[in-house]
């Protein structure tokens, strides 16, 4: 078996398509044939020793994080899922592995793919789409007729976030690049603004919630965005939007959760047809190595970066 694994910490010349050997399952444990897996901005900076905290120092490390696939194998403790059942999820993120041709995860961390659902499509949701649920839905509690200002709202959780939002019955503004201006529309944005240029002064203190998904968005553009006892939610946070997390109520630092709860609830917007991401490329995985080094460096793709992988 194959998977993409790295030997230490560092940048994209440590990753390698290598041969290994999965351990037996653990009693909460399910073992996956690969169908697709998808790639998130995580995958590196786990692999540039970002997250070493949680990740730890064993080695090799698997990479990957979102997948949809085939259980093939299940622990003593797992009743809820069963060999054969097609299944989507995430792998924790001390192990990681979707990048692979098997992988193991937490029972907890998959569900069933809804049938309307190529596996292609499942793979793109797990991270981007529970982290915006998370966001909108737990921590800002976003009713209908509230207005939404989201910040990168044409990548993979401004995606999620302009389509979840819609479906709540919220309206949005999303901040995009110009050339994504019309494919934002597309997918629900109410009206949307180029990144580039400075934000109109008409929109300040106008929204119940600003979200930024890409980090950019200074924190006193969102205070100023944001109508007052509106929340601030952000994922990416500088050390000094950080700061302020700690400091306010309504700052909020979001982390994403694959649990079974969350992908069901983006796994039944898809299936409405509510919720689906563009995807950019799609490639095999021994081609898999040169794209995630692309998107690294910066390169464009307008939508999620897929893997999908090959059984013999
Ligand atoms: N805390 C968590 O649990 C969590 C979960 C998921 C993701 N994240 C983090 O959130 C970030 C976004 O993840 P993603 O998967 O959505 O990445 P992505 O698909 O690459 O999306 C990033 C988006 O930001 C846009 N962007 C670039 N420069 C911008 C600017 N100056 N102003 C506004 N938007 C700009 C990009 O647009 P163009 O490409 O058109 O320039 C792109 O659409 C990453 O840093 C990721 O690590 C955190």
């Amino acid at each position: 078996m194959k998977r993409i694994q790295f030997h230490r910490y560092g940048g994209p010349a440590e990753m390698r398509l290598e041969e290994y050997q999965l351990p037996d399952l653990a009693d909460d444990e399910i073992r996956v044939s690969v169908k697709a897996a998808s790639i998130n901005p995580v995958d590196w900076k786990i692999r540039q020793g970002a997250m070493k905290f949680m990740t730890g120092r064993k080695f090799p490390r698997a990479m990957g994080q979102d997948f949809s696939g085939v259980v093939e194998g299940i622990g003593r403790g797992v009743k809820r899922l069963k060999v054969g059942d097609e299944v989507f999820g995430s792998t924790p993120v001390k192990t990681s592995g979707s990048f692979a041709e098997t992988l193991i995860t937490k029972e907890a961390l998959a569900v069933a793919k809804p049938a309307a659902l190529t596996h292609e499509e499942a793979a793109t949701l797990p991270v981007a789409a529970t982290t915006a649920w998370i966001a909108l839905v737990h921590k800002a509690q976003l009713k209908a007729g509230q207005s939404v200002f989201i910040n990168g709202a044409y990548g993979a959780v401004g995606q999620s976030a302009t389509q979840i939002a819609k479906a709540i019955g919220a309206t949005v503004v999303g901040r995009v690049r110009a050339e994504s201006m019309s494919a934002a529309k597309a997918i629900g944005a109410d009206a949307v603004l180029d990144y580039r240029q400075s934000l109109p002064g008409n929109l300040m203190g106008t929204f119940d919630v600003v979200f930024d998904t890409h980090g950019s968005l200074p924190a006193n553009d969102e205070r100023r965005l944001a109508k007052r006892g509106g929340v601030i939610l952000d994922i990416s946070p500088s050390p000094t939007k950080m700061m302020r997390v700690v400091l306010s109520r309504s700052r909020h630092f979001v982390m994403g959760k694959q649990d079974e709860a969350t992908l069901r609830e983006v796994a039944g917007l898809a299936s409405k047809g509510k919720l689906k991401l563009s995807v950019g490329r799609v490639v095999r995985l021994s081609e898999a190595i040169d794209l995630i080094r692309e998107l690294e460096a910066g390169r464009r793709i307008n939508g999620k970066g897929l893997i999908a992988i090959e059984t013999a």
